[in-house]
């Protein structure tokens, strides 16, 4: 079996990302498929990809000064091998590369999971501008999902 290699996205890889999320019932209604990849106005992603397949995925996206990390999915046959856990550092690392120390979620799944990150729960109330402005937040992500927040290292 061929090794995962962590990479940004390509131009090309949409598709594959999005058939990704759908297949995981995470949000895909305000991801371009052919996205204006380096705008800052758009989810900045990378892959877990296996030989020419992707196994997994994460995005962070702009929200004030802050990031909201998004959109983190593995394939269901790539699960439980650490592929989500490489995602989730490289993403909060290229946020610190970037000065940006503080980074928000929201899930409606695995908070439990997230915690091994450092990510703590918030009420909904505390978000700031930046993430209240976010489609996820006015939108796609349920009243029930989980707030939380990284405040650095
Ligand atoms: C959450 C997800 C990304 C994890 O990916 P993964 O590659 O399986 O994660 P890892 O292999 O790095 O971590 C697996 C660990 O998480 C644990 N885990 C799995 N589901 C969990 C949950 N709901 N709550 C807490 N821990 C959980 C596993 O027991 C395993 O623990 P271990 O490291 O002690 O053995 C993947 O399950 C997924 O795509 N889920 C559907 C999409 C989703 O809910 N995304 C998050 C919302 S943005």
């Amino acid at each position: 079996m061929q090794d995962v290699i962590i990479r940004e996205e390509e131009r090309g890889d949409r598709v594959e990302i999005l058939r990704l999320l759908a297949g995981s019932t995470l949000p895909i209604s305000d991801l371009a498929e052919a996205p204006n990849l380096g705008d800052d106005t758009e989810p900045a992603f990378v892959l877990a990809v296996r030989g020419n397949t992707v196994a997994g995925c994460a995005a962070l996206e702009n929200a004030g000064d802050a990031r909201l990390l998004r959109s983190v999915a593995v394939s269901e046959d790539e699960r439980g091998r650490g592929i989500g856990e490489r995602l989730v550092r490289e993403r909060i690392a290229s946020a610190e590369a970037g000065n940006v120390q503080t980074i928000y979620l929201l899930t409606e799944t695995v908070p439990v999971w997230f915690e091994r990150f450092g990510f703590q729960t918030i009420p909904r109330a505390e978000a700031p501008p930046g993430v209240r402005e976010s489609t996820e937040f006015r939108s796609l992500c349920g009243e029930g999902a989980t707030l939380m927040v990284r405040r650095g290292p």
